[in-house]
């Protein structure tokens, strides 16, 4: 899926919050400077209905807990813990920032491939990729992997985000399965 500016990764954000649960976790992966913060930051202004609300990249700090107000509709998702692990070592490290606790909750968190063996098998993948030159600086490709029977084509639709290709036949089916439609690229979903 083209995502054509920064606008368009919030609403993807936005997009996830509202599919939700608690025990979810969101990895973000892509090079410095793909969008994975801004995606990071829309997701938690959204859950938490605080268009305002000042989300700092966990860059230093690492983690960053947030508590989600209970929802007026829908399950209460308890705590998201807005994770960068770039800095760290390795997943005892990741242990070591409460990583089990946070799981009670929903963890979103940039550069995943450092989770190794505690990559949750069931999270989203969402791969960003700035696009080559020539191409508007703020065009990046968005490639989604799991939640196949939350991703339905009306989810996007109703974002304003378009997958690439329409599943065959154009249902929703089994949702987005194994994201067709959405164009898939390397990352961590492939180490897993
Ligand atoms: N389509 C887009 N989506 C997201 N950000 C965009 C987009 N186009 C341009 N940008 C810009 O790219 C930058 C993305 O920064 P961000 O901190 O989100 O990256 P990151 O992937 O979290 O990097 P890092 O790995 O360093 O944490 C911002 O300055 C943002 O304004
Ligand atoms: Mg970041």
């Amino acid at each position: 899926m083209d995502i054509e500016n920064e606008d368009a990764t919030a609403r993807l954000g936005a997009m996830l919050a509202g599919l939700t649960r608690a025990g979810d976790a969101i990895l973000l992966s892509g090079p410095l400077g793909a969008g994975k913060s801004v995606l990071a930051r829309a997701y938690l202004r959204s859950l938490c209905h605080a268009p305002d609300m000042e989300v700092p990249s966990p860059t230093y700090t690492l983690v960053q807990p947030y508590t989600v107000p209970a929802r007026a509709c829908g399950t209460d998702v308890g705590a998201v813990h807005h994770f960068d692990l770039w800095r760290l070592g390795g997943p005892e490290e990741v242990e070591e920032l409460g990583w089990d606790d946070a799981r009670e909750g929903v963890v979103l968190v940039e550069w995943p491939e450092r989770l190794e063996d505690l990559t949750p098998p069931e999270a989203l993948f969402v791969t960003l990729t700035p696009l080559a030159d020539g191409k508007p600086p703020g065009l990046r490709r968005a490639a989604l992997r799991g939640w196949a029977d939350r991703l339905t084509p009306s989810v996007f639709a109703a974002a304003g985000l378009v997958p690439a290709q329409a599943p065959p036949g154009g249902t929703v089916a089994g949702g987005m399965g194994e994201q067709a439609g959405l164009r898939t690229s390397p990352g961590p979903e492939s180490d897993t």
